[in-house]
């Protein structure tokens, strides 16, 4: 079960102008069949560039995967050739973007886009595509679905669009869905809608999904478990209860101040970037510059991750003074 889907040593970089950046230091990760995963992380954390790695649709160069494996059902996708890997998009594992335009087509209506995605890959008449279809539409809880099949995507709203990007990711019968901040763009009683699609999809269908978010609270409303991800690096795992009960990152809590508690609420902004790149390159910890606890030794070393307590894991050097546990390998599962 624990090894159904796995990542292990990853390191992902760039080439740039000035260099090589890495931009993914992941030491382990790993998803069990049909749980919903949660990874949050600011903008610019890597999260778009791991989706993107597990599918092996980043272009490369720029990119570079320099080592590492993604064991998905006991098999490294880092090594299967392209041709399989095309084989395994969509049929195995299905990404939603962000951006709902990105996956739909603006001059074929939402209905002619899913059928030729049936028809692609299932030898089926057109009459059954379109019968196929308009049970996807209806799967992913949109009403008068025949008339949905024959609108173009300009003539949906934003809910549902992404609501037919998540019927294509899923009519060729993927099992794992990785889903990049699906509701990034929805106002805020939208975004609760297509959590919950997904929320009951994922029990109905049994999937397994990747849950990508900038914020903890998208994450903690579908998710068990969930790792922190600041600068490329895990910084804190465990489950979504363990996390938000007891964070130790002072990263974690930036992130936890930063979810509204109310409707409209102004929240305080966390700004990455600058200071963020700058720590990439420092030996220490990726958050130094930015951390309010930062301690003498959080500058040259970088913290391994160490057990807090069952499946909560961190890696602060913080965390662990005064002799607590840690400093354990890190084996969650
Ligand atoms: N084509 C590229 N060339 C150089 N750097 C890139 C490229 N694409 C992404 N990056 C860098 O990778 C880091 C992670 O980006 P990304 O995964 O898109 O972040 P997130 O999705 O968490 O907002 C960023 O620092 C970004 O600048
Ligand atoms: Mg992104």
């Amino acid at each position: 079960m624990g090894e159904y889907f796995k990542i292990k040593d990853l390191r992902v970089g760039f080439k740039t102008f000035e260099g090589h950046k890495n931009v993914l230091d992941i030491d382990t990760m790993v998803l069990n069949k049909g749980e919903t995963f949660g990874i949050v992380g600011e903008s610019g954390a890597g999260k778009t560039v791991l989706a993107l790695t597990i599918l092996r649709l980043l272009s490369s160069p720029p990119a570079v995967i320099e080592s590492g494996s993604i064991l998905f059902n006991g098999e490294d996708l880092l090594q299967k050739p392209e041709s399989e890997m095309r084989k395994i998009r969509g049929r195995h594992i299905s990404m939603i973007f962000q951006d709902p335009m990105s996956t739909l087509n603006p001059v074929f209506t939402v209905g002619e886009q899913i059928i030729r995605v049936f028809r692609n890959n299932k030898r089926i008449s057109r009459k059954e595509a379109e019968k196929e279809a308009l049970g996807m539409i209806e799967m992913v809880k949109l009403p008068d679905a025949k008339n949905i099949m024959g609108k173009y995507p300009h003539e949906l709203s934003g809910g549902q669009r992404q609501r037919i990007v998540i019927a294509i990711a899923l009519s060729c019968g993927a099992e794992f869905l990785i889903a990049d901040e699906p509701t990034r763009n929805l106002d805020v009683t939208i975004q609760a809608g297509i959590l919950k699609l997904i929320a009951e999809l994922q029990r109905e269908l049994g999937v397994t999904v990747l849950f990508i978010a900038n914020n903890l609270g998208l994450v903690s409303a579908i998710c068990k478990r969930v790792a922190i991800l600041n600068a490329g690096r895990i910084v804190e795992t465990g489950s979504v209860r363990e996390v938000l009960k007891d964070p130790r990152h002072p990263y974690t809590l930036t992130l936890l101040n930063a979810i509204p508690r109310n409707k409209g609420e102004r929240v305080n902004r966390v700004n990455t970037t600058i200071k963020e790149e700058r720590d990439r390159d420092l030996r220490g910890c990726r958050y130094y510059s930015r951390c309010v606890e930062k301690r003498e030794v959080c500058r040259d070393s970088e913290p391994v991750p160490g057990l807090i307590l069952g499946t909560h894991w961190v890696a602060c050097h913080r965390a662990f003074e005064g002799g607590e546990p840690g400093g354990g390998q890190h084996t969650e599962g």
